[in-house]
């Protein structure tokens, strides 16, 4: 279902010489290879990827996608299309995104998209973002402290993140950790945002309230439906 969705928004949305945002996950990685596979079958051409972690800079590299910063004047600080999955999409199309550590560079490629196309499975539509999968928060290490002490004023549960077995905390691809937060009670995503955002330390959040994405949904029958 991952595959069948992220290669029904690639087919829908990315057109010849457009600037591609390059998502980060296990469904996004779907769209970075249907694109290196059109590419390579001569069906697309002139594409330029922007990539959102290592993880997808790396696979674009394998699949013969040209990579550029955001800051390379071939792409000017803006993508025309950025494809990528989320951990939870609300009824307003809110956002949690973050969950495989890259949300810094995931925030910035699809704050600067003319378009911004989700790709999910069903059960990532949830009533409420905040409540069940944890915000991911991007810390400072030197802040760590005083950020956990913000985020408790402001009734937030956390937990720092571990790597698996005995490895220490997760450092992200801009040498940070990663703390999860989760609220008891429903909150409002675009007041928390900017509120999460305000707290000296914090680097980003994993809330994405400001954009107005297109969210293409995998359904069980196999059909894709689009928000
Ligand atoms: C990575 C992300 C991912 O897009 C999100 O976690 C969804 O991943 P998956 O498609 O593997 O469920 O935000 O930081």
């Amino acid at each position: 279902m991952k595959r069948r969705v992220a290669f029904h928004a690639v087919d829908t949305h990315v057109k010849d010489g457009m600037r591609v945002g390059l998502g980060t996950g296990s469904t996004a990685v779907w769209a970075i290879r249907r694109i290196g596979e059109h590419m390579r079958e001569g069906r697309l051409s002139g594409i330029v990827g922007v990539a959102t972690s290592f993880a997808s800079e790396m696979e674009a590299h394998r699949l013969g996608i040209p990579v550029r910063s955001l800051n390379d004047p071939e792409i000017g600080g803006e993508v025309d299309l950025a494809i990528d999955g989320a951990d939870e999409v609300d009824p307003a199309l809110h956002l949690v995104k973050g969950g495989g550590g890259a949300l810094f560079r995931e925030k910035l490629v699809a704050y600067n998209a003319r378009r911004f196309v989700v790709v999910v499975e069903e059960c990532k539509l949830v009533p409420h973002i905040g409540t069940g999968f944890p915000i991911p928060v991007e810390v400072v290490p030197e802040a760590r402290a005083c950020v956990l002490k913000a985020l408790e004023a402001l009734g937030a549960e956390w937990t720092i993140r571990h790597g698996s077995g005995k490895q220490g905390p997760v450092v992200t691809d801009n040498g940070n950790l990663l703390v999860d937060v989760r609220f008891p009670s429903p909150v409002d995503p675009e007041e928390m945002e900017i509120r999460l955002g305000l707290i000296p330390g914090v680097y980003e959040t994993g809330f994405f309230t400001r954009i107005r994405p297109t969210v293409c949904v995998g359904l069980p029958s196999g059909e894709v439906r689009t928000l």
